[in-house]
């Protein structure tokens, strides 16, 4: 048997829903995380300092009993954002970052942003103060082939922000492209890149090739090998500006198993053994804490957690297909292989 030990992770993109939803996945994510930066995209949205303080006292109330837990909490922008609000959300400690969802992009972003230019006043005071910026990097026109929204909302939108706003603090979230591994590697800084599990783990193929598989349907799609190759090399590799978020994004089945189904896929419970499995079979386990551990907390300007876990390899592992909520099931991510490794 193998065993290592990391510094306790965070995972830097997080859904956790509301009500009956967040009940039945907090205890997934508390078990192995010990801070999540929690995504604003609810009906409706996490929109005010008021609404994050709130949304942050309904999961605290939701936790299990002793967990080791810390919610980081994020607001939506949206084009009628009060900058004094977001600064002194931040301020406070009520916030750790802003979220900028492209209207229509994904999941519940509707009130999101139609046009950068709209919330330049936002983003200005948050460059000045040092409120960090979340970003789903995609362009939402109906024009824009759905496999090029990332490289186009660079090209169009991020590249020209980075050189307006050099200071901004600014998170690519869940980068799926080569060209976005690239833009942020080469980025005047400070910039830095989440990867998600299933992405490391993943193609357009998994998901469409020999039929279509609905939990595998996620924003940003699924991509090429060549792709997925260049995430890999960069999670792997403790110096380069990339860490974990999980983009774990619970649905019921209902929501998922529909003639139009929604994008997300569930994986806070596999996250950590898949990429143990990931890491060794790149040869580069001592690579690990440095992408779930301590790359994330030095972005954000936070300590490492101070506690550990430990990671065993023993024999494949089987996890739960479905996790149960009062409101219906939800599919637990599975990628098609197994894992030796679990956490203890
Ligand atoms: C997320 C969700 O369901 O909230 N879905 C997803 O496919 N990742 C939204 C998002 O992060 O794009
Ligand atoms: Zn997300």
């Amino acid at each position: 048997m193998t065993r290592i030990e990391i510094p306790r992770p965070d995972d830097w993109h997080l859904h956790l829903r509301d009500g009956a939803v967040m009940r039945a996945v907090l205890p997934d994510t508390s078990r192995h995380f010990g801070r999540a930066l929690v995504m604003p995209n609810l009906d409706p949205p996490v929109v005010t300092g008021k609404d994050a303080a709130h949304y942050r006292d309904r999961i605290l109330a939701a936790l299990p009993d002793g967990a080791d837990f810390t919610p980081l909490m994020t607001l939506y922008l949206t084009e009628e954002t009060d900058p004094d609000d977001v600064v002194a959300a931040h301020a406070d400690g009520v916030i750790a970052a802003v979220k900028l969802y492209p209207a229509g992009a994904t999941t519940n972003s509707a009130r999101g942003v139609r046009d950068i230019n709209n919330v330049g006043h936002t983003l200005e005071a948050m460059a000045k103060s040092g409120v960090p910026l979340c970003i789903h990097g995609e362009v939402a026109d109906a024009h824009t082939d759905i496999f090029d929204r990332e490289k186009v909302f660079i090209d169009r939108i991020l590249r020209p922000l980075k050189d307006r706003l050099p200071e901004l603090r600014v998170t690519l979230e869940h980068v799926t492209t080569a060209e976005g591994v690239a833009f942020v590697e080469d980025a005047p800084g400070p910039i830095a890149g989440t990867i998600t599990a299933h992405h490391l783990m993943l193609t357009r193929n998994d998901l469409l090739a020999g039929g279509i598989r609905p939990h595998y349907y996620c924003l940003p799609i699924l991509k090429r090998e060549r792709d997925r190759r260049a995430l890999l090399a960069v999670a792997t590799d403790a110096s380069s500006r990339f860490f974990l978020g999980t983009d774990s994004a619970p649905h019921l089945d209902g929501g998922k198993l529909a003639p139009c189904g929604c994008a997300g896929c569930y994986t806070a419970p596999v996250a950590l053994p898949y990429l143990a499995q990931l890491f060794e079979t790149c040869g580069k386990l001592d690579a690990l804490a440095a992408f779930v551990s301590t790359k994330g907390a030095a972005h954000y300007g936070l300590p490492v957690n101070p506690t550990n876990v430990t990671l065993m390899r023993d024999q494949p592992v089987t996890f739960a297909a479905s996790l149960a909520t009062e409101d219906g099931p939800i599919t637990i991510f599975d990628p098609g292989f197994t894992t030796d490794w679990a956490v203890e």
